[in-house]
């Protein structure tokens, strides 16, 4: 039932609509009313867990932009140093690791190459391996020590939508589960267990831009670049939403740490270069403003991506703004993603693109 099309075109297209529920799944018995969060596939390591030295997150695509937009919470509610590598690269380096090393594998599929590779590699070191996947009974899955099954359903668009926020999501949930016993967190976890209660109705208002994305693909759709930048908890939502674009459209696409804009990327920025930013009121707002207005005094027009939040009069007046609903900082990223999904999406089918099945790009990886 679950892998028909339904009255949607496309498979990611009906992906993308299911985020409401996907959430939900990932969700489901593990967020309790109480506000404890309980993630049964860990349960028995966590007193390991708990007193490991480092967390690294191993990962490839879209699996590793989940990871950098988790990583910052991470820190902040473990206190642990937090590392991300690329599994193809974690691998070329033969990186050290020690036995009171904690390493989180996070894979769709659980049977992406280069993350298995970077598990068996991890496992004989003696780390603590978790994996963190979609799939049940999958290679990382049986590997791994113990691990979190991210139940978004199946994923057949080769594009990864609803997996990447419900990676997120799972990754979230460790973070609130490594600091359940700190006094000092229980504001903020408070804080973040509310948001993702009212997440699902939060994503159903973000779908209800679908209409205004598309006017903006019809406007960009023949360019030959667009950068997406952002900083802090949204830096991931621009890597993601570049990677999407790239991937379904072969338009070029660079998602651009605004903190970086002035060591090299402002120097492209006229009035004709395409440009997304992404600014919500977090931690890095007036950075965020900073950066707009870097790219205006030199004719950018950006299109905007913002929390509701954000005072219109702080966005000038450019000529699309796509306001999403606002919620805590570490959580905003899964509701400004979806709107590049969609743009990914509309681009691509008005190139006339098979946007299932892009050209060159398998699902799942599963040589080196
Ligand atoms: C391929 C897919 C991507 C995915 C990546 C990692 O490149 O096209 O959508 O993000 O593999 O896959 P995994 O199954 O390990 O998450």
């Amino acid at each position: 039932q679950e892998i028909m099309k339904g009255s949607f075109k496309t498979f990611m297209q009906k992906e993308i609509f299911e985020q409401p529920d996907s959430v939900i799944n990932t969700m489901r018995g593990r967020v309790l009313p109480n506000g404890q969060v309980v993630l049964g596939g860990i349960k028995d390591y966590l007193p390991d867990i708990k007193r490991c030295r480092r967390l690294i997150m191993v990962a490839c695509g879209t699996s590793y932009h989940s990871a950098i937009a988790c990583r910052q919470i991470l820190e902040e509610l473990s206190e642990l140093p937090v590392v991300l590598e690329l599994a193809s690269d974690f691998l070329d380096r033969q990186t050290p690791i020690f036995r009171d090393d904690v390493c989180i594998f996070v894979s769709q599929s659980g049977e992406t190459a280069d993350t298995l590779m970077a598990l068996r590699y991890c496992k004989p070191r003696g780390a603590l391996t978790i994996g963190i996947t979609n799939t049940v009974g999958s290679s990382i899955c049986r590997e791994s020590h113990c691990g979190v099954h991210i139940n978004a359903g199946p994923e057949i668009g080769v594009a990864s939508t609803k997996a990447y926020t419900s990676q997120i999501l799972a990754l979230l949930m460790l973070a609130l589960t490594l600091c359940d016993d700190r006094i000092s967190m229980q504001k903020r976890r408070t804080e973040i267990v509310e948001a993702l209660n009212k997440l699902p109705e939060m994503i159903r208002e973000v779908l209800k831009l679908d209409d205004a994305v598309a006017k903006i693909a019809d406007d960009i759709y023949k360019e030959k670049s667009l950068l997406i930048m952002g900083r802090g908890f949204n830096f991931s939502t621009c890597l993601e939403g570049a990677l999407k674009i790239k991937e379904l459209s072969y338009m070029h696409c660079e998602g651009i740490m605004s903190g970086e804009l002035k060591h090299g990327p402002l120097a492209m920025v006229d009035e004709n270069l395409r440009i997304c930013m992404v600014i919500c009121q977090d931690g890095v707002y007036k950075k965020s403003l900073n950066a707009l207005q870097q790219v205006v005094a030199r004719r950018g027009a950006p299109i905007i991506i913002a929390d509701q939040s954000v005072p219109q009069s702080d966005l000038a007046d450019m000529p699309h703004i796509l306001r999403v609903p606002t919620t805590v900082d570490c959580v905003q990223s899964i509701l400004t993603v979806i709107p590049l999904q969609l743009l990914s999406y509309h681009i691509a089918e008005k190139n006339g693109q098979n946007v299932d099945r892009p050209r060159n790009l398998a699902k799942s990886v599963t040589v080196e």
